[in-house]
């Protein structure tokens, strides 16, 4: 897939089917996230991948969906709201795999300024680059980001070690035919400013 195909392509995915998802292709996707920025040059995230359905399914169960929004969508954000909130633990469930990127949790809680965060940023930029080779290889992701109770309770059933965060849970198999994908809300060129404000 040409890279402005994949750009564009890349959404998220809220119900998957239930095609088997090669290991390879978690493998691909996994090296794609390893090779973003970081900070400090050291690359030090860590993944947690998940496919024991066992796992998975108590995983799902950690997980609250948001509170609903609007009964009757007035625009694309509302439907957004309206279609999402319901399923972010049904999400979580129907997916064949489960990445965690997870990080040391250091200053994160009481960050003052950006370098605080730069860890945090690290994993997005590994993020992107898994929903961006996802989306070449057919796939689609979902993503929940935790609270922290839910944090807890998810760090309770991997056995994480203390001092660590969860950046988000992400969800990787292929689209249900179902599958929704709200209308886009265009960026607007005016918010790009050039040599001043
Ligand atoms: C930082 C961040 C946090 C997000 N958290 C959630 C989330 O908790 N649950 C969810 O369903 N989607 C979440 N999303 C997905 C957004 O809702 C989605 O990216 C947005 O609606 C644009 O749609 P698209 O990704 O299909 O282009 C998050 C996205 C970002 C960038």
């Amino acid at each position: 897939m040409e890279f402005n195909e994949v750009i564009k392509k890349r959404r998220m995915t809220r119900e998957f089917s239930n095609k088997e998802v090669q290991y390879c292709d978690i493998e691909a996707i996994i090296e794609a996230g390893s090779l973003a920025p970081t900070c400090n040059h050291l690359r030090q995230w860590d993944f947690v991948i998940i496919d024991d359905r066992m796992i998975i399914n108590i995983l799902a169960k950690c997980v609250k969906n948001y509170s609903s929004s609007a009964s009757k969508p007035k625009n694309p954000y509302e439907d957004m709201c309206n279609y999402a909130f319901p399923r972010q633990q049904s999400m979580i469930e129907e997916a064949q795999f489960i990445i965690l990127p997870i990080i040391k949790e250091n200053s994160l809680y009481k960050a003052t300024n950006m370098f605080s965060l730069m860890h945090f940023a690290d994993t997005w930029c590994a993020i992107e680059n898994m929903f961006l080779k996802a989306t070449e290889l057919g796939l689609g992701c979902s993503m929940h980001v935790p609270s922290m109770e839910e944090q807890n309770n998810i760090f309770n059933l991997i056995k994480c070690k203390k001092g660590y965060a969860l950046t988000c849970i992400i969800g990787i198999g292929y689209p249900s035919e179902t599958a929704y994908y709200p209308e886009e809300i265009e960026f607007d060129r005016k918010r790009i400013h050039r040599n001043r404000w």
